[in-house]
Parts: structure tokens; C-alpha cells; sequence
């Protein structure tokens, strides 16, 4: 169980395919966004889980491909959203283009992800078309909800919780479930690997969080201090309000109260207030908890104990990334 090959035999399939055809203005900007890179953790998380259950994993190569097709929809539409200018150290789609061209080349993705799931039999498509329907849903429910937090100044750490079990960590656990749908292994199975994903992808955007704060903006291939820029509600805020002085909690609260033309000076002062209180280490506390939580579920799956420690392996090389 080696992260690499999972990811070199995806890149491998995904090259395989051409992505730019009439009208170009639509394909361009897609085959630029799949190509720009990436850590591909879904599809590696799919074929993984395909390769656990049945020992055919290459089965699995058009859901892992579903899935990351669908993942790279959602970042064109997120960086509308967002207003972010780079992805994975390039523009975005909609900096490079055109908001338009990011609208519909987006939704094509969409449709195209969906596409996919026809390489399967009947009994098996349904079962991915349903999980894949139910989750595009969830991560929309998701992405809504963290817009909606941006203004508002009463959102706790539950429904924090909550919005990016919603926008982010669905995917991975459905990413997962779908490896063992195309296995054709029993329910049990399939409903653990996903609850493994649900607290594996808490920790994920926990740790996205705190690199959009503190990430190096030499490797990390975003805007680092985005999140602050958009008044995102993470939990490296919510948990400065939470622990902090009254003065600096009111600071804060000033800060993320409008949008400014210029940022500089709110990045440093927020960061400032975050590495004051501890926050840095209070996050990587509770990405800890939800990687843990993940791996306790590992023990409750009959699965190889080499498989285990592949999946093991695979939590702790999120835990410990810098992009
Ligand atoms: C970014 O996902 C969006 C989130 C859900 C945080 P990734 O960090 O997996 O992005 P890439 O695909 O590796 O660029
Ligand atoms: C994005 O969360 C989740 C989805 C794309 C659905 P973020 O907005 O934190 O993702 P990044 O940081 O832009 O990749
Ligand atoms: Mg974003
Ligand atoms: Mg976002
Ligand atoms: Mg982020």
C-alpha cells in the first residue's frame, strides 16, 4: 500500500484521457485545472479502498476519477466564491479567464464527473450514482452554509464542525465508499471505510485551516491568509475567540466585521492574536483528536493489518503535509 503507485497509476490513467475539445473556450480551462496538479488524496483514497476489498483496484479507476474530476468542480466554483487568485501556484480558473468561463467550464465537470460512473454495471452504478448524488448535495449544503458564516458573528465551534463535515470531509469518506461499492464488498465494510473518511477529512480541513494561516507561501500554492482576507469563520478564529482577552477578542471581531482593499496589516494582527493564544497548537491538537478517531474506527474493520497501516499511514501523511 504505497501512496505513490496509487497516485503514479492515476496520473497515468488520467493522462490517458483527452480533456480539450470543441468549444475550446469550455475544455481548455478544465484540462488546465485537472493538469495543474494536486495531491490526487481522493482518488488515491478510492483506488485504496477498491484495491482492500477485491484485488482488482484498476476497476476502480473511472469512480477515481469521478471523484476527482468532481473535487476539481468544486475548486473552480470555490475560487469564484472565495475570490482566490492562485491554485495550486497558478491562477485560478476564473483570474485566468473569465468568471463565465468558470461558471460553465465548472458545471461541464460536473456533468462529465457524473459520466464516468457508466463504466459500471447496473447494480453497481446505481449504488455510486446515489452516494455521489447525495454527496455533491452535501458539499453544496457545505459551501453554502461557509459562505453564510462569513457575516455572521455567532457561529460556533459545532456548527463549524458541522459546515466542513458538509463542504469537505463527505467527499473523502464518499471518495472511500466508493473504492468498496465497486468492490461489491458487504455493507459493513463500506459504512466503516466511510466513517473512517468522515473523521479523516475533519482532520483534512482542520489542517487546511491552519496552512491558509500559516503555511509557507513559498510551497503551499494558495493565497496563505485567504481565510482571514474572507472572514471565514475556521476554527483557528472561533477558538481565538474562545480563549482570548476581551481587548483581543474585540479586535478580532473588528477585523472580521467588514472586507478590506487592504490586508497586510489585518493578517499580521490576526496571526499575531492566533499565535498569542496558543492557536497553532490548539488546532494541531484537534486534528490529532480527528485522526485518531479516524484510525480508532480502522479497528473495528476486518480488513489486513498491513491495510490498516496503509490507511494509517495514508491519516498521518495528511496530518503532517505543508500544501
Ligand atoms: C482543497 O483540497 C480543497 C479542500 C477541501 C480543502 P486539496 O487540498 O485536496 O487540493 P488539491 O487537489 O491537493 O490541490
Ligand atoms: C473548500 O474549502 C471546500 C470545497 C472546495 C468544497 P476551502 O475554501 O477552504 O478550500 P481551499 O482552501 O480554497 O482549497
Ligand atoms: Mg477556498
Ligand atoms: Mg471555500
Ligand atoms: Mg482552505
Amino acid at each position: 500500500m504505497d501512496i505513490l503507485h496509487y497516485q503514479k497509476d492515476f496520473l497515468e490513467y488520467l493522462d490517458s484521457k483527452e480533456w480539450v475539445r470543441e468549444p475550446k473556450n469550455l475544455y481548455e480551462p478544465i484540462d488546465y485545472i485537472i493538469k495543474l496538479g494536486g495531491k490526487r488524496m481522493r482518488p488515491v483514497l478510492t483506488l485504496m479502498a477498491a484495491d482492500i476489498f477485491s484485488k482488482d483496484y484498476k476497476k476502480a479507476m473511472p469512480a477515481a476519477l469521478a471523484v476527482e474530476v468532481f473535487h476539481n468542480f468544486t475548486l473552480i466554483h470555490d475560487d469564484i466564491m472565495d475570490d482566490a487568485p492562485l491554485r495550486r501556484g497558478k491562477a485560478t480558473v476564473h483570474e485566468k479567464w473569465n468568471l463565465n468561463t468558470g461558471i460553465l467550464s465548472g458545471d461541464a465537470m460536473l456533468i462529465l464527473a457524473y459520466q464516468y460512473f457508466e463504466n459500471y454495471e447496473p447494480i453497481v452504478f446505481q449504488k455510486l450514482a446515489k452516494l455521489f448524488g447525495k454527496t455533491a448535495l452535501e458539499v453544496c449544503d457545505g459551501q453554502q452554509l461557509d459562505v453564510d458564516f462569513e457575516t455572521r458573528n455567532d457561529v460556533t465551534i459545532d456548527e463549524y464542525i458541522n459546515m466542513i463535515r458538509l463542504k469537505t470531509s463527505v467527499l473523502v469518506a464518499a471518495a472511500l465508499k466508493m473504492g468498496a461499492i465497486v468492490a461489491e464488498t458487504n455493507e459493513e465494510n463500506a459504512s466503516l471505510i466511510y466513517d473512517f473518511g468522515l473523521n479523516l477529512g475533519l482532520a483534512f480541513q482542520l489542517q487546511d485551516d491552519y496552512l491558509d494561516t500559516f503555511g509557507d507561501p513559498k510551497t503551499f500554492g494558495k493565497q496563505v491568509g485567504g481565510d482571514i482576507i474572507e472572514n471565514k469563520k475556521t476554527y483557528l478564529y472561533l477558538k481565538a475567540l474562545e480563549v482570548s482577552c476581551e481587548a483581543e477578542k474585540g479586535k478580532l471581531e473588528h477585523f472580521y466585521r467588514n472586507k478590506l482593499k487592504e490586508n497586510s496589516i489585518k493578517i499580521a494582527e490576526v496571526r499575531r492574536i492566533f499565535e498569542l493564544n496558543d492557536i497553532p497548537f490548539l488546532i494541531k491538537q484537534e486534528i490529532t483528536n480527528y485522526t485518531e478517531k479516524a484510525f480508532n474506527t480502522l479497528s473495528k474493520m476486518s480488513i489486513k493489518d498491513s491495510d490498516k497501516q496503509g490507511l494509517r499511514d495514508f491519516g498521518l501523511w495528511l496530518m503532517n503535509r505543508s500544501v
